[in-house]
């Protein structure tokens, strides 16, 4: 190819790359993961937690309710199932723990989820104001479907982050 060549076929190929970006991003924000629709929020969650047992060899404890008694919109239930996944991420890329414990239940009002570790632990605020993206995308996935998110971290004692969604 000569620069010339190069430089005719540049705009096909950067559209090409930001598409296939774009369509990655999808993937990976957006698409209902398929568990879902199979199987509902709270065997997905089980479901994606004995993954999680297997590839990390950690032990796992899930708390849940047989008839959480709990309807949710489809846009809701994605947003929960991706958090749990990047709390789990989370886990297993920083924490060192050995023991995660998840629970799901309805309390009052409030849709309550829990991801709670005994690993290292980190200073919240200092992440916070250094703009830690995935703290901030959890904490703005959850605001987008009116819900809350606590993170919980004591250094050398664990974190632990809950998740609260209004539900009558
Ligand atoms: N469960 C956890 N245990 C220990 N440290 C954590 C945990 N979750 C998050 N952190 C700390 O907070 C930082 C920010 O997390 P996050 O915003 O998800 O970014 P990333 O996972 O891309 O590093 C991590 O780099 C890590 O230092
Ligand atoms: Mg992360």
């Amino acid at each position: 190819m000569t620069v010339e060549q190069v430089n005719n076929e540049l705009p096909t190929m950067i559209s090409m790359v930001e598409s296939l970006i774009e369509s990655v991003r999808k993937i990976a924000t957006e698409l209902r993961p398929g568990v879902l629709d199979h199987l509902g929020l709270i065997p997905a969650m089980e479901w994606q937690i004995n993954q999680f047992r297997m590839m990390t060899k950690m032990k796992c404890i899930f708390t849940a309710p047989d008839d959480l008694d709990v309807e949710f919109n489809k846009n809701e239930t994605t947003h929960i199932f991706r958090l749990l996944q990047e709390m789990l991420t989370n886990v297993a890329r920083h924490s060192k723990a050995n023991k995660v414990e998840i629970s799901a239940q309805k309390e009052n009002d409030l849709f309550v989820m829990v991801v709670k570790d005994n690993g290292k632990g980190f200073m919240v605020a200092d992440k916070i104001q250094s703009g830690s993206l995935g703290l901030m995308g959890m904490n703005e996935r959850a605001l987008s479907i009116g819900a809350e998110l606590r993170i919980d971290s004591t250094p050398g004692k664990g974190t632990s982050i809950t998740f609260l969604l209004g539900k009558k």
